[in-house]
């Protein structure tokens, strides 16, 4: 139960009993679980890992000036994390969305394979979504807290079990629900904890075995073998996307050759 007696839609004692959390925060609502989050990595005596996590956000936020919408039954969390005990240098943060996106992936791809055959397929749209059926299913926004260079927070939305059919015409455009594609529910509870247990694993392969985990983003990459139009704010760049590499960039060939990119806005897809 929250401190406003709410009752979460998800079970907390088996988040906690299932992951390696040592420290969860459960709101009804909440503007941004990032923002909360950001506010408990900024306390000294932080207890960590954490999870903030949000049955409604009024102000969710994505990329730059992105929004984040979603409305009740969605998964809306973020992971608190101090960077040492995993090992991660900043040489890794870079490759966390992607790391993160591709724990998604995996793990909601388990999650349905228990229960029906293997006919969805999530795929990695770099830098930080995940997309089902060419929309956008969950968006991870990784930040830093100002002042705590060792401490990371990993926020990760994803359309689970809210129907996008009453959301605003753009949002239904460009997204998707897990819900409206299998017409049935995901339990919540499970898909939070796969997720958290995945994401660990993950994070914790992307210092241990580079290689197997970009084989891995590489596989479910949507952009490989496209066009894209990379918007890098003072310029636009064009060119058939070669994949992902081992430092998390965008490979792109273009008129100049093969380039790498770290950041940008993917415009269009052909
Ligand atoms: C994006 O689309 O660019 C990323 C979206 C990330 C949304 C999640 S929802 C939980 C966490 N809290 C936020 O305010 N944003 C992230």
């Amino acid at each position: 139960m929250s401190p406003s007696g709410f009752e979460p839609g998800v079970d907390l004692d088996r988040v906690r009993a299932e992951t390696d959390l040592r420290q969860i925060e459960f709101h009804a609502e909440l503007p941004s679980t990032n923002d909360r989050a950001l506010q408990v990595a900024d306390q000294p005596g932080a207890v960590l890992p954490a999870l903030i996590l949000a049955e409604e956000q009024t102000a969710g936020r994505g990329r730059g000036a992105n929004r984040w919408w979603s409305g009740p039954g969605a998964l809306t969390f973020s992971w608190i994390i101090e960077t040492a005990p995993l090992g991660l240098s900043t040489r890794h943060r870079p490759k966390l969305s992607l790391t993160a996106g591709l724990a998604v992936c995996e793990a909601l791809q388990k999650l349905l394979e228990e229960s029906q055959p293997p006919a969805l397929r999530f795929q990695l749209k770099w830098p930080n979504d995940v997309f089902l059926q060419q929309r956008k299913l969950a968006g991870i926004l990784v930040e830093m807290p100002p002042g705590r260079p060792e401490r990371l927070v990993v926020g990760i939305g994803v359309n689970l079990n809210n129907s996008l059919e009453a959301a605003p015409p753009d949002v239904r455009e460009a997204a998707v629900s897990l819900i409206d594609v299998r017409g049935e529910p995901v339990s919540r509870t499970e898909a939070l904890v796969a997720i958290l247990r995945r994401l660990r694993a993950c994070v914790e392969q992307s210092v241990a075995d580079e290689d197997r985990l970009m084989r891995r983003w590489e596989e479910r990459s949507l952009l490989r073998g496209s066009m894209v139009q990379l918007d890098l704010g003072p310029r636009t760049v064009v060119g058939m996307c070669r994949g992902i590499d081992a430092d998390g960039a965008l490979v792109l060939q273009t008129e100049y050759g093969l380039e790498r990119f770290f950041s940008g806005v993917v415009g269009s897809l052909e």
